[in-house]
């Protein structure tokens, strides 16, 4: 009989579980992608896991030994969203069609009914998004495919959980040429400019923009497409991006951020971050928002043009930004196909409910 373990909370990034723990992530990641480039260390994990205050980390693992043969990372939001619970579930290569991952996602649910969560998200990851065809499933949304045969796919159908959003992964080689760059941002400005001011920063956010930045984490959570994805909007004030911005440092990564400033009210009005961690060629295109109130005013491919500015002075080294998108988000994926990311995999997100 398989036994779960719940691992103890790391006592700091050296901890032996965690190094266990991301041995096992590691193959599993290089099994689905090929690459290394979301590869995580130890140093970058134990940042989130150093702060439970806005989200809780609950680790199942099966062991044969030291070594983890399998894991369920469950993130159980505590501050909003309190309905939810998503988890991370997969197997090494080696020990799959043992029972494994039944195993697992058994303890899953029985750690979300222990928490009161009435459902929960997991995701599964493609190395290429299949074309249309027979054997692929689509979401309701009607954007994005996945391959019905694919071991992850049939496991979550299986267990009763059902498809709900298609994301694309994609990738854009940096440095971008300057005169490219420089006809992004002037095509954007010379929509906005007038109205908007760009500002930059590095890690920290001015205090100036904090609660500006706030309002448009919040907004974050929802205005992106969800598909069927039952999530809600949650609580942002200053405080919690401190929390976000302290779990980053003590993770080792950095911050690059550009926003848009409205002219006639100081309203902070649109943002987008660049996330780098450990690797020292590839960096995180993460959120973009503009606030509602000021949308059509090219100010997406203004602040974006404006932080990969910021990346070439910033972190020259990079070489590759990738980020996530859900196929349905039209708006967002048109400015990033125009800056020059290409299509590089993807991921679907499943839910059940309890
Ligand atoms: C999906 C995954 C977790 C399954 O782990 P596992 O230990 O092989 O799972 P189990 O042995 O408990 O299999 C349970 C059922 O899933 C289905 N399944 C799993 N792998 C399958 C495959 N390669 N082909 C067809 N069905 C498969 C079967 O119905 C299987 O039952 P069976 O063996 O009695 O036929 C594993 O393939 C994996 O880690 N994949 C990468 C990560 C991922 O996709 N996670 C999914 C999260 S929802």
């Amino acid at each position: 009989m398989t036994t779960v373990h719940e691992l103890a909370t790391p006592a700091g990034p050296d901890d032996p579980d965690l190094a266990a723990l991301l041995d096992a992530e590691h193959e599993v990641l290089a099994d689905v992608w090929g690459h290394h480039d979301f590869v995580q260390t130890a140093r970058e994990r134990w940042g989130q896991l150093s702060d439970d205050r806005d989200d809780r980390l609950i680790t199942l693992v099966v062991r044969d030994g030291r070594d983890v043969l399998g894991y369920a990372q469950l993130e159980v939001p505590t501050r909003g969203n309190e309905h939810l619970l998503y988890v991370d579930l997969a197997v090494r290569p080696g020990h799959r069609r043992h029972g494994l991952g039944s195993a697992l996602w058994d303890a899953t649910l029985d750690v979300a009914r222990r928490e009161g969560r009435g459902t929960v998200f997991a995701g599964i990851d493609q190395r290429t998004e299949p074309v249309d065809g027979p054997g692929t499933l689509a979401p309701a949304t009607g954007s994005g495919r996945v391959d019905g045969d694919q071991p992850g796919v049939r496991f979550a159908a299986g267990r009763g959980l059902g498809l709900e959003q298609v994301d694309r992964y994609s990738v854009l080689h940096v440095p971008l040429a300057p005169e490219v760059l420089a006809a992004h941002h002037e095509g954007a400005a010379a929509v906005a400019d007038a109205d908007y001011q760009v500002v930059t920063w590095v890690d920290r956010c001015p205090d100036e923009w904090v609660d500006g930045l706030a309002v448009l984490e919040q907004a974050m959570g929802t205005d992106a497409p969800l598909g069927g994805l039952d999530l809600r909007e949650e609580p942002w004030d200053a405080a919690r991006v401190r929390r976000m911005e302290q779990r980053r440092a003590t993770s080792g990564q950095r911050t690059l951020t550009a926003g848009a400033v409205h002219r006639a009210t100081g309203t902070l009005a649109a943002f987008t971050q660049l996330v780098l961690g450990s690797r020292p060629d590839f960096g995180w295109q993460h959120d973009t928002l503009v606030r509602a109130d000021h949308r059509g005013h090219r100010l997406g491919m203004l602040v974006k043009a404006a932080n990969l500015a910021q990346l070439a002075e910033q972190a020259p080294r990079i070489r590759r930004v990738g980020t996530w998108n859900a196929e349905e988000n039209a708006h967002m994926l048109a400015i990033n196909v125009a800056l020059g990311f290409a299509p590089s995999g993807g991921s679907s997100s499943w839910q059940r409910r309890l």
